[in-house]
């Protein structure tokens, strides 16, 4: 029995992959990942790893992984439906009728194809000399033509019927427009009639991971209320998970990501450069947002309007971020309400020292690490200053310069001395985190060298390698994939199990889905889910780029004329690791 991705994803939604594991495993948070002993093999220290961001667990230690379905199989030694059905009990929801049909499917295609036109059309008004009005807007709000055309701005006109009769000429109904939120329908005097949702209003489009146009929201001209009306919840969209401008701000590589209110602080900070900028949709900040932020960054920088309203919202955002383990940064938003006011009135470089600023949460850790020592002993002194430098060791350089020489003024010991002791806390902290990383690739490395789910992968590591970095690639970036599809196909992979993913990653992706790991657990059994899982998570190491992809596609192009390969038992690791390094560094 199939059961339906979007049940799969509403259970998710219910049941976090930490309280899953959690029941069983005794965890303990580390930064963004949680640790314990895994439950599938004997260990004394903890390899067993809980990904909240990827809904995934991975075991350095026996290589178990997968999703929390696959989790309940192992566990209780279930198979797929049973596991689902589960899981269900456990979140409170009813199964799904027997089977699906795909027209629900069907539809969510429909509705995301007249959002597209619904954008174009709504972009193309601007162009429109009667429309100067709404043009000149977006122009005296210090937009480009250039930030105009990338984020797909348009008006919708002053008129009740001008969208729905263009869509309806393109040969979408109007009950298909009703809901996709784009017309309303109104049943006066016992006759129906259909009006356009939006109209006299500046349209800002929202853009998902995989570039569809899923929403709208549209912004009044002058002060009239309501400012801001927005698409409610359609097939395709749900505005408790909206996120803009993630399908840019994920590309920004900063891993880091700042948070702000709305659309034009959003827009006006990627124009000033600031391109890992997003605004999370709808009331209240949710934990669906905060998950999908903790996959794209480590960091977040909020900077929410200095008001009331602003505070409320920064108290909330912290408590549900909090719980992802990712590090929050408070920013104090001066010299103006929000950040689009800030960057018109001073420009960038201010806003980027405000964001300096937040990280000065240095000062205040500086103070509460003073406190747990007498500093009228020397050697209260002495282990003080070695603390300090310690957090020091994690800061900027102009922070280490100010603090250091405040430090040594205080205590009467060097500035050389002290910095001496910050680098070699910074190197240390380096190496840690490096032979971590590293320790951690190496075994991802080497547990898909001897992995049995691919057998071809030894005689084709190079082919083998592109693939995965594709799959990687494409699971973390769908708008490259759309951008991609048709220069390469699952058919172009060389060794089977990785064309079964690919195969499987296509299907959910051209459903315009979310690329879960859950997704997968329907096509592969809890082995092979590891080797999935593994794949799927070596994207942390990705470059993130098309070119990327673009160098793997042409490696499994050429393919045929690859001479005798070398098998990975003859290899060195640092041969097999260099290997691997040649590929990301071919461009
Ligand atoms: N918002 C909304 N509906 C409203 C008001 C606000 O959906 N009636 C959302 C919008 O996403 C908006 C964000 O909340 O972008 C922040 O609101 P606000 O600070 O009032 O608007 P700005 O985005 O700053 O708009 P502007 O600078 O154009 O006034
Ligand atoms: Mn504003």
């Amino acid at each position: 029995m199939p059961i339906s991705p979007q049940f799969i994803q509403e259970l998710q939604d219910k049941l976090d992959i930490e309280t899953v594991v959690g029941a069983q495993v005794a965890l303990k948070r580390r930064g963004k990942t949680l640790v314990g002993l895994c439950p599938f093999h004997n260990e004394k220290t903890p390899s067993f790893t809980v990904y909240p961001d990827t809904r995934s667990f991975y075991c350095f230690g026996c290589g178990a992984g997968g999703d929390i379905i696959t989790f309940v199989r192992r566990m209780e030694n279930l198979d797929y439906v049973e596991a689902v059905k589960t899981l269900a009990q456990s979140a409170g929801l009813p199964m799904p009728e027997d089977g699906y049909d795909d027209s629900l499917f069907r539809q969510r295609q429909r509705l995301l194809a007249a959002n597209r036109e619904a954008a174009r059309f709504f972009n193309a008004q601007l162009n429109d000399p009667r429309n100067r009005a709404a043009l000149d807007y977006f122009l005296r709000r210090g937009l480009t033509p250039n930030t105009i055309r990338k984020f797909g701005l348009g008006y919708a006109p002053d008129d009740w019927r001008q969208l729905t009769d263009h869509l309806k000429e393109k040969g979408f109904t109007a009950q298909e427009l009703v809901l996709a939120n784009l017309t309303r329908r109104s049943d006066k005097n016992g006759r129906t009639s259909y009006y356009d949702s939006f109209r006299n209003r500046v349209m800002f489009p929202i853009i998902d991971l995989q570039g569809n146009v899923i929403a709208f929201g549209g912004r009044v001209m002058d002060d009239s209320k309501p400012k801001y009306i927005n698409t409610s919840d359609t097939p395709v969209y749900k505005k408790s998970n909206g996120v803009f401008a993630l399908n840019f701000a994920k590309n920004s590589n900063e891993n880091r990501l700042i948070l702000v209110e709305g659309y034009m602080d959003v827009i006006a900070l990627h124009q000033a450069g600031f391109t890992n900028a997003i605004a999370c949709l709808g009331t209240a900040f949710t934990s669906e947002q905060a998950n999908l932020l903790s996959r794209y960054a480590d960091e977040i920088l909020i900077c929410y309007d200095n008001d009331e309203a602003g505070r409320k919202a920064t108290r909330r955002a912290l408590e549900v971020l909090g719980k992802t383990g990712m590090k929050l940064l408070v920013v104090q938003m001066e010299g103006g309400k929000d950040a689009d006011e800030i960057i018109r009135t001073y420009g960038p470089e201010r806003f980027a020292d405000l964001l300096n600023g937040a990280a000065n949460r240095t000062e205040y850790r500086l103070l509460r690490e003073r406190e747990k020592y007498n500093l009228l002993t020397d050697d209260g002194k002495l282990r003080f200053l070695t603390a300090a430098s310690s957090i020091l060791a994690e800061c900027g350089e102009i922070e280490q310069e100010l603090y250091a020489a405040r430090l040594s003024n205080e205590f009467g010991v060097s500035v050389e001395s002290l910095k001496a002791q910050i680098r070699s806390a910074r190197g240390r902290l380096r190496r840690q985190a490096e032979k971590e990383k590293q320790q951690q690739q190496m075994t991802l490395l080497s547990k898909s060298a001897e992995d049995h789910n691919n057998p071809e992968r030894r005689q084709h590591l190079r082919q083998a390698r592109a693939e995965e970095t594709l799959i990687a690639s494409f699971f973390r970036n769908p708008d490259f994939y759309h951008k991609l599809k048709d220069s390469v196909s699952p058919d172009d992979f060389v060794t089977d199990f990785n064309r079964r993913v690919m195969r499987t990653l296509c299907g959910i992706l051209d459903a315009g889905l979310t690329p879960e790991l859950s997704l997968f657990a329907q096509e592969f059994d809890p082995e092979e889910m590891a080797t999935v899982t593994r794949i799927c998570r070596s994207a942390e190491t990705l470059h993130n780029s098309l070119q990327e992809c673009e160098d793997c596609i042409a490696v499994l192009k050429t393919s045929q004329q690859q001479t005798a390969p070398q098998t990975v038992a003859q290899m060195s690791d640092e041969e097999y690791r260099r290997q691997f390094a040649a590929l990301k560094e071919q461009k």
